[in-house]
């Protein structure tokens, strides 16, 4: 099979597309025969040694995508080979034409959702679920702040904060970034690379503050985001697209009665496989429902999973963007 590896901590486009040792499945693994991957920003960060996971070299970058199961290790029941999967391998290994993978992190695809939409799904709108239901558990008629809002995962977290009922107000660093906010159900926009974020919260809580902030940026950004919470409000702290971590002071945090939330997609689902299970079947009724409607800005072929990667890293990215794996030429 083929791979797109890293040999050595790399820039994207240093990655290699190359021959692969076929993989077989382990007890409770299977092979998975892959279709597509997404592309996450911590995909940039693996492959630079700068991610809490460092997988021995050479490795495939990639923490999620779809195809169909071709074999099952011992002690799998819960799938057969020629399903259809989406998958959250927890540090690497998606840009691949096989991925060996724990049933702790394979999900089936509703027959509607097609594979490269699968692809993009589990990452962004898993975290955004647990992060909104079971962290902050967001309330309808409470008001949350996305920043980084029309990124992979910023973008779920609008669409499903909508779905659960609450004001959603977007922030982002462009006209059109915030229009797809829009579209995707946002009631308020801030633009925080022209707009001062704290005063336009203020503005439109009527001073009050919001309930809840969502945060993939973090940096200065991050903390405009905690400074703009009500009173005993809820952080979500989701990760560091901006490259820092922001400053929070801790006297801020018991003056304002603030509750900082640490979320964790991958290791949450490795201590809660079965709540992660309904999550993950919920979303799925959801999108059957139209409730939800993924959002891809761009494809590329696998065999130019470095430029994606750039393309996520330099923050051009609205959405997902997806490699399309089936097309790549086979082994
Ligand atoms: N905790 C978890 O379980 C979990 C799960 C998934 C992802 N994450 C983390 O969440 C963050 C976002 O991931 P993602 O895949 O959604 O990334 P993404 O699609 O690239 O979105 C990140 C957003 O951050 C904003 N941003 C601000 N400064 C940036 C900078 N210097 N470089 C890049 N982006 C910048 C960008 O929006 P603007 O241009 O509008 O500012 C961008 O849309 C990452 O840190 C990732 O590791 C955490």
């Amino acid at each position: 099979m083929k791979a797109v590896l890293c040999h050595e901590y790399c820039a994207p486009r240093e990655l290699v597309y190359e021959g692969a040792p076929r993989l077989t499945a382990q007890r409770g693994q299977v092979v998975v025969s892959m279709k597509a991957a997404g592309v996450n920003f911590a995909d940039s960060l693996i492959i630079q040694g700068k991610y809490q996971f460092k997988p021995p070299f050479p490795f495939s970058p990639g923490l999620e995508g779809a195809g169909i199961i071709q074999a099952l290790g011992s002690q799998v029941s819960q799938f057969k080979e020629g399903d259809r999967v989406m998958v959250h391998p927890m540090a690497a290994g998606a840009f691949a034409q096989e991925l060996a993978i724990d049933t702790a992190t394979t999900w089936a695809i509703p027959p509607q959702m097609e594979f490269h939409t699968a692809a993009g799904f589990c990452v962004t709108y898993g975290t955004s679920y647990h992060a909104l239901k079971d962290r902050a558990q967001l309330t309808s008629g409470e008001t949350l702040l996305v920043l980084g809002a029309a990124g992979g995962v910023g973008l779920t977290a609008v669409e499903l904060a909508k779905a659960m009922g609450a004001k959603v107000i977007a922030a982002a660093s462009t006209p059109e970034k915030l229009a797809l906010c829009t579209k995707y159900g946002a009631d308020e926009t801030i633009n925080y690379t022209t707009e001062d974020l704290r005063e336009r919260v203020k503005e439109i809580t009527g001073g009050q503050g919001v309930d809840v902030v969502y945060d993939p940026v973090g940096a200065e950004t991050g903390l405009a985001g905690f400074r703009s919470l009500r009173p005993g409000g809820r952080f979500l702290v989701i990760g560091f697209a901006a490259g820092g971590v922001p400053a929070i002071p801790v006297n801020l945090i018991l003056i304002k009665r603030s509750s900082v939330l640490g979320v964790f997609l991958g290791d949450w689902i490795i201590a809660n496989e079965d709540a992660a299970r309904d999550n993950m079947e919920e979303l799925c009724r959801l999108y059957v429902a139209g409730r939800i409607d993924p959002h891809i800005s761009a494809r590329y072929p696998l065999q130019r999973a470095g430029e994606a990667i750039e393309h996520v890293a330099t923050r051009k990215v609205e959405g997902k963007v997806v490699l399309d794996i089936e097309s790549a030429e086979s082994a």
